[in-house]
């Protein structure tokens, strides 16, 4: 059965754990959903693993309507929640509102996750009361990268903990079914946890959150580029695919490949009465 925003509110109630993966395409999707993962996010971080910049500032909506159309293919269980990328919910409370219809109506998704706290929660409201769901995230905040002077651990002091806390408090109030917390302390991610109704899904966040979120591309060993504390590699996929690529660059080098059995036959005496 496909999952929804009701259902994650309501493993919350029933204690069960949820696990959240990204994927950007129909393939990975699909082998998401048949591993039995409970959401897909389409993270706007495409924009580093997918897309190759340094960070997310650069996904535009059609990034993310694209790909999440491709993910909703191959999402058949999985709720399927989209990102909103960077200036398609700040700029104002309208904006939110017609760039999550975008995603929902285009991108088939089935929910929405924007970053920020106390400044966008009437952006929330507005999005939920237009009937899509939303995910709230905050802590570390990538979109926020320039204004947190890299990519941090965020609520280490009493200020910055309560900050967050409060957001929480709020995002819950303003109708969020869910919350993403970002590279805070465990200790603080596990109050929050135990502070509000709605499931807190962790990245960096301890073991304390009501689920958790990984980038697919960290947990399998294929992003060099990063490599974040909290991405356990649950397999070493980069380099595998690296000596199956160099494998067949050596067989097809030495004629190897492809091989008879690879191979589609005909009547071989047609080829004589060809001129
Ligand atoms: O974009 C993304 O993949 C995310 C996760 C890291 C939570 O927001």
């Amino acid at each position: 059965m496909k999952n929804t925003s009701v259902t994650f509110k309501e493993a919350k109630a029933k204690g069960q754990k949820l696990s959240m993966l990204t994927a950007y395409d129909y393939t990975t999707a699909k082998l998401v959903d048949e591993a039995g993962i409970d959401a897909i996010l389409v993270g706007d971080s495409l924009g580093m693993v997918m897309l190759g910049y340094e960070d997310t500032l650069s996904v535009t909506m059609e990034d993310m309507i694209h790909h999440t159309a491709a993910v909703a293919r191959g999402a058949k269980n999985a709720l399927l929640i989209a990102d909103m990328p960077f200036m398609s919910y700040q700029t104002s409370v309208y904006d939110a509102v017609v760039n999550a219809g975008r995603l929902v109506k285009e991108g088939h998704a089935q929910a929405v996750k924007l970053e920020g706290g106390l400044d966008f929660c009437e952006h929330i409201q507005a999005i939920v009361k237009a009937s899509i769901p939303v995910c709230g995230h905050i802590g570390l905040t990538p979109q926020s990268v320039n204004a947190f002077g890299g990519f941090k651990v965020q609520g280490k002091g009493e200020e910055a903990a309560q900050r967050i806390l409060d957001e929480a408090r709020a995002l819950e109030k303003a109708g969020a079914f869910a919350v993403v917390l970002e590279c805070v302390p465990a200790a603080l991610a596990d109050k929050i946890t135990k502070s509000i109704g709605i499931p807190t899904i962790g990245i960096g966040a301890g073991a304390g959150c009501d689920g958790q979120v990984l980038v697919y591309q960290d947990m399998l060993a294929m992003y060099s580029d990063m490599a974040p504390k909290f991405a356990k590699q649950y397999a070493q996929l980069g380099s595998q695919m690296k000596e199956a690529f160099a494998a067949y660059k050596q067989e097809v080098a030495d004629g190897v490949f492809p091989a008879a059995e690879h191979t589609f036959k005909m009547d071989e005496t047609i080829i004589d009465k060809l001129y």
